[in-house]
């Protein structure tokens, strides 16, 4: 079965870094709970950027990095719950700002902090079709999730931050790619309203989602080993979704794996949602932790209630 290869990543934040002790002015809690309940000690907030800007640069940084012209680009993916418009798309407003071509097919993916792992499904399948005519795809995961956080509510208010990742993908042979994903419709848990509600904040009940996420991550896990023959132990790097270093720590100890195994950078970022698990990769390459060879299980989980978990090679 054909694979699929990143061949270069790419990251963009706003320029304005929020720390925990800015929320203690609007609600009431602390830099010391938020740390200890979440690992989280700032995050990147939007003020003049749109998601679309963070979307545009983090698809240059990618394209430069692999060394691939717009003009190669043969399918243009966003993931993401927070476009600026819902119509056109995310996907069809990079396409503009940096010059892909037009008869390319661009389109954004809902699946929340999932979005990245079902972009890589959709995109590896996409790119074993007659109808690509260019060689590469671009995907990238994107959030202003600022734009739907009500600062009057401390329970998920100092939890997330924006922040865009991009990666170019072309098929291969000689890299294996496995993907499985899973949804269960359940509002009560995590929702954010769509046009017309009267508010059009994220509501969450957080235990029901740490529940969720503990239970997918653990099964994701197992599900990957159990299909690819690739024990956990021969993985070099568990890329999680960065909701919660509790989450991610209570997966790991559970499974007895390496702790220098699952890289965490939510404590500068937070939880960007569809950008988390693009960003962690994207800093991963940064450090030379994604050579050839390097094999990857990635786990994101997030509304819907969605989850996924790939196996990629590097
Ligand atoms: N500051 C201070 N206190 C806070 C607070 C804040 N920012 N947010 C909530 N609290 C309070 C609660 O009101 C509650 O008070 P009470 O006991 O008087 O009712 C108390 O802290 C404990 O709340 P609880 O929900 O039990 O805390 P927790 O240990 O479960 O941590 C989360 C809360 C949200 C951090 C945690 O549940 C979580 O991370 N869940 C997953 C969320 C997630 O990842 N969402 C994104 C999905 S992709």
């Amino acid at each position: 079965m054909q694979g699929i290869q990143i061949i270069g990543m790419g990251k963009a934040l706003p320029a304005r870094r929020v720390e925990n002790e800015a929320f203690t002015q609007m609600v009431e809690t602390s830099d010391e709970w938020i740390r200890s309940r979440t690992g989280i000690q700032s995050r990147y907030f939007c003020k003049e950027e749109r998601q679309m800007d963070l979307c545009a640069e983090a698809a240059r940084k990618a394209l430069a990095n692999a060394g691939v012209c717009p003009e190669e680009i043969g399918l243009c993916v966003v993931a993401t719950i927070t476009p600026d418009y819902h119509t056109p798309s995310s996907a069809c407003m990079v396409q503009k700002l940096i010059g892909l071509p037009e008869d390319i097919p661009a389109f954004d993916i809902n699946a929340a902090c999932s979005g990245f792992v079902y972009g890589l499904e959709v995109v590896s399948c996409m790119l074993g079709s007659d109808a690509l005519k260019r060689p590469y795809a671009l995907l990238i995961g994107a959030e202003k999730l600022s734009r739907i956080m009500n600062l009057q509510d401390r329970s998920t208010c100092v939890l997330f931050g924006d922040g865009a990742a991009a990666a170019v993908i072309r098929p291969s042979d000689a890299h294996r790619f496995f993907c499985r994903l899973g949804s269960q419709g359940n509002a009560e848990a995590l929702n954010a309203p769509g046009a017309g509600y009267p508010e059009l904040y994220i509501h969450m009940d957080g235990r029901k989602v740490f529940q969720f996420a503990v239970h997918a991550m653990e099964n994701g896990i197992r599900l990957l080993a159990k299909e690819t023959g690739v024990s956990p132990d021969e993985v070099d790097q568990f890329i999680c979704h960065q909701a919660n270093e509790r989450i991610i720590r209570h997966v790991q100890k559970k499974l007895k794996l390496p702790v220098e195994r699952f890289f965490m950078n939510l404590d500068q970022y937070g939880n960007t949602s569809g950008a988390s698990i693009p960003i962690a990769m994207a800093e991963l390459m940064e450090k030379g932790q994604l050579k050839p060879g390097t094999k990857a299980f990635c786990l994101g989980f997030g509304g819907g209630l969605t989850w996924g978990a790939a196996y990629l090679e590097f």
